[in-house]
């Protein structure tokens, strides 16, 4: 999108810039602490095999400034806020949720080392999902299912993702932005499907205040989470449902946006959701879609996406790294407009012929 001098807002960016430095250097710190932390229980590390490469230290640095940057730039476009980043709510919230997190590093590292990745099967509300769902995803205690696993879920990705996660996520507001150009707002629906604890619909929400907005999870705990990070905005629908059937018209949706959830999906799955989203467009409709990198993407990363799932619990991941989405999507009648990388996560923007 061309943007005029005179209407860049460059101060804007440059306080975005320094906002994300400043959480760059916070969640590192907290991620160098984490893993000093894990090392200190005297649980042994999982050992990682690993036959790809890797990037340095110094290379993986330089993309994710890189990813600040292009974050930055939203606001100098007028796309983004500025400032809208964590904690939301508030700096003592923020404290209690990563000393929750630091104090169950202990019982996460004995999970991990034990592989124990069914403690949701203790929870009443398990009795009613998918079987593939129904797991400690990132051999988190009650896996998507506990309120305690929804408090803590922003503040472990963020500490596992160097703070780069909102970033990412934010990476969905430009082709959101081109999409609406020229249409008024307030006529426009937009769903997130795995809305998750809502950080993507409040970033949206925040640079699209006049949205029709609606988030669906499976997870009624994320969804009680969703609703408090809305906080002060005009709220957006929350649905618990599954997003292999979702319960929308066809043809109901402008905007359809998903966030790592693929990659959490047993193949079948996927393409059953893929196929659902593109049922919920209107023709014309545009699908903003981030997940992991795959494999490939980034040659000299693959090595990461090797050790993930031996790291954390994603029984789904290693097939995901290599599954064929242009396939997925044509097939559910979308084309492909875009694909970028930022960082870690791989946009690919689709539209509904
Ligand atoms: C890794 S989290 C991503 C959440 C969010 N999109 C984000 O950006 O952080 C995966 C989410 O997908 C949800 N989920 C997994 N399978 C689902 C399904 N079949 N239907 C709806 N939601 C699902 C989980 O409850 C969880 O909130």
């Amino acid at each position: 999108m061309a943007v005029q001098q005179s209407q860049a807002d460059n101060i804007g960016m440059a306080r975005q810039y320094a906002g994300n430095m400043v959480r760059l250097g916070w969640y590192s710190g907290l991620n160098w602490l984490a893993e000093r932390r894990n090392a200190a229980t005297g649980v042994p590390e999982q050992k990682v095999h690993r036959k790809r490469p890797v990037p340095s230290r110094s290379e993986l640095m330089a993309d994710l400034r890189s990813l600040l940057r292009q974050d930055a730039e939203l606001v100098r476009d007028g796309i983004a806020v500025a400032d809208a980043v964590e904690p939301a709510a508030g700096l003592i919230d923020h404290i209690a949720r990563l000393r929750a997190m630091f104090a169950d590093l202990g019982n996460a590292a004995e999970r991990r080392h034990s592989r124990t990745s069914n403690t949701v099967s203790e929870l009443a509300a398990v009795a009613d999902m998918p079987d593939y769902f129904a797991q400690d995803f990132h051999f988190q205690k009650g896996g998507y299912l506990s309120e305690e696993s929804a408090r803590l879920y922003d503040v472990q990705v963020e500490t596992l993702f160097y703070g780069a996660a909102s970033a990412m996520r934010r990476t969905a507001l430009r082709p959101i932005a081109e999409h609406l150009a020229g249409k008024d707002q307030r006529q426009v629906s937009l769903l997130d499907v795995a809305c998750g604890t809502g950080r993507l619909l409040r970033e949206i929400r925040l640079a699209f205040p006049a949205l029709r907005l609606t988030g669906l999870d499976l997870s009624s705990s994320y969804l009680s989470e969703a609703a408090a990070h809305m906080n002060g905005l005009r709220s957006a629908q929350l649905i618990a449902a599954n997003a292999e059937q979702i319960p929308l018209p066809t043809s109901s949706q402008d905007i359809v946006t998903t966030v790592f959830l693929f990659h959490e999906l047993p193949g079948d799955v996927r393409r059953r959701v893929a196929s659902e989203m593109a049922r919920v467009l209107k023709p014309g409709g545009r699908l903003v879609f981030i997940d992991s990198l795959q494999m490939g993407d980034k040659p000299n990363w693959d090595g990461l996406l090797e050790a993930f799932p031996q790291r954390y619990h994603e029984p789904y991941y290693r097939q995901y790294a290599i599954d064929d989405l242009v396939g997925i999507f044509s097939q559910s009648g979308l084309r492909v407009e875009s694909t970028l990388l930022a960082f870690l996560a791989k946009v690919m923007v689709w539209r509904k012929s």
